[in-house]
């Protein structure tokens, strides 16, 4: 990776596509790889906090508390640039979108590679992000200098970012640290809701994303015309006496209705129905707290037409 490499690496959220932040033109083929338009920025990823003032040259009082509750793990947080990190990795932005990782394959890699790392999600752009090494292989497999396998990843969905502007603290994707236990530690935050599709706060927020190639569409609704073995159901929770008759493919998220489990097997559950014979997906959303937050903003981000 020091020489330029593009290699796919396990996280405890999804697996990335990582290239050293500082090597613009490995950061261009990372774009390249993903179809990945220019304009939305990417997350790089440290091995601990003392290399912070190393990226960014402010860190705001909440932003450190975050920090410190939750780092290395699923949280990203949106701070104040230094020129270190070139403007591709940033789309031109004064903000570096940053997260210290908790898996320690990752943060092995980090450690031997002493290089701030910018990793997207190592999934073509706009499509379902990777929880295992097959995931990348079957969709980036030939484009990629390598690929680390460090098993299923734990969590299964993308960090949580926060932002930090006009006094408040801002939410601009639901992931892996739950809202509640945010503001557990520094209170109310708000959810961004991005004003436009460039919206230049919350890059890559637009509605239509996670996307399987089959349509997918949230339960109740019906296809017309359409045989029930060729509908696939999403559920969560123990089967309804409707979905036990149900003739299509069925993947249950979470048999016993945890909403973590749900959200570990999320990516791997709309794949798996997106290569049965269905011609639909019909999903259930979850209780909406928690990581169910989440989970839900994905399956209604992925039903959007
Ligand atoms: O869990 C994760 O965050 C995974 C793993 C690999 O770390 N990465 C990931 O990256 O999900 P990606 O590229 O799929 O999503 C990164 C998102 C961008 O779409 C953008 O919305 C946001 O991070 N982002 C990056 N830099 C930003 C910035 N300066 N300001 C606001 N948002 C930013
Ligand atoms: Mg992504």
């Amino acid at each position: 990776m020091n020489k330029g490499g593009v290699v796919a690496i396990p996280t405890e959220t999804v697996y990335g596509l990582a290239a050293v932040a500082t090597h613009t033109d490995a950061v261009k083929r990372v774009f390249a790889i993903k179809q990945r338009p220019a304009l939305d920025p990417l997350i790089v990823h440290l091995h601990d906090q003392d290399l912070l003032k190393t990226v960014a040259w402010e860190v705001p009082e909440k932003a450190r508390q975050l920090a410190n509750a939750f780092w290395p793990g699923p949280l990203t947080l949106v701070l104040p640039k230094l020129p270190v990190i070139p403007d591709l990795v940033t789309a031109g932005r004064d903000t570096v979108a940053i997260r210290i990782p908790a898996h320690p394959v990752t943060r092995d890699i980090l450690a031997l590679t002493g290089a701030p790392l910018a990793a997207p999600s190592a999934n073509p752009f706009g499509r379902v992000s990777p929880t295992r090494a097959e995931h990348v292989i079957a969709q980036l497999g030939d484009d990629i200098d390598g690929i680390v396998d460090g098993g299923t990843c734990e969590i299964g969905l993308e960090s949580t970012i926060v932002g930090f502007w006009d006094e408040r603290i801002w939410l601009l994707r639901q992931g892996g640290v739950t809202q509640e236990s945010i503001e557990s530690v520094v209170g109310t935050i708000e959810l961004y809701r991005p004003k436009h599709q460039d919206d230049i706060r919350a890059p890559g927020t637009m509605p239509r994303h996670y996307a399987p190639s089959i349509p997918l569409r949230l339960s109740p609704y019906q296809p017309s015309d359409t045989p029930s073995d060729q509908i696939a159901r999403l559920t969560f929770g123990p089967l309804s006496k409707h979905d036990q008759k149900h003739s299509g493919p069925i993947f249950n998220l979470s048999p016993q209705g945890s909403t973590e489990e749900a959200a570990r097997n999320l990516y791997e559950g709309i794949r798996k129905l997106d290569q049965s014979e269905a011609r639909w997906i019909i999903a259930d959303l979850l209780p909406d707290d928690g990581i169910g937050k989440a989970v839900n903003d994905r399956l209604r981000r992925a039903a959007t037409q």
